[in-house]
């Protein structure tokens, strides 16, 4: 029984883990998609880790009303992205 609680946690943990990182790397699809088509992704990379997450929420609605195609939904996984990723995150960046 107990074992069996282990193994049923261990996979638990580990699909959560894989969901996160494909999550992640969605997002970072999604930016590098919709974030290319007016000026090049240096202008974002040059601010990756200086932004708040509320300063990015506010420069990827900034860009939505410039014309960037994205959902409310997608705005949100953008901005919540670009808080959280490193300088120089691939594949955004060169
Ligand atoms: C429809 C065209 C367009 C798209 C698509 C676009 N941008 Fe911009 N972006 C602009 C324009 C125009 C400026 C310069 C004026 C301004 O800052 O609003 C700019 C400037 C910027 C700047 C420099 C200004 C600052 O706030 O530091 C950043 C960073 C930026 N964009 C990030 C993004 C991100 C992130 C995305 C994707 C969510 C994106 N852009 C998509 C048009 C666009």
């Amino acid at each position: 029984m107990k074992t069996l609680m282990i193994v049923v946690v261990g996979l638990y943990t580990c699909l959560l883990l894989v969901s996160l990182v494909f999550a992640d790397a969605g997002a970072a699809k999604l930016a590098a998609a919709r974030c290319s088509g007016c000026h090049s992704t240096d202008r974002i990379c040059a601010r990756l880790g200086a932004r708040t997450a509320e300063v990015w929420a506010q420069t990827v609605q900034r860009m939505v009303s410039n014309g960037a195609n994205l959902t409310e939904n997608e705005a949100k996984t953008v901005a919540e992205y670009l808080s959280t990723a490193k300088p120089g995150a691939k594949p955004l960046c060169q």
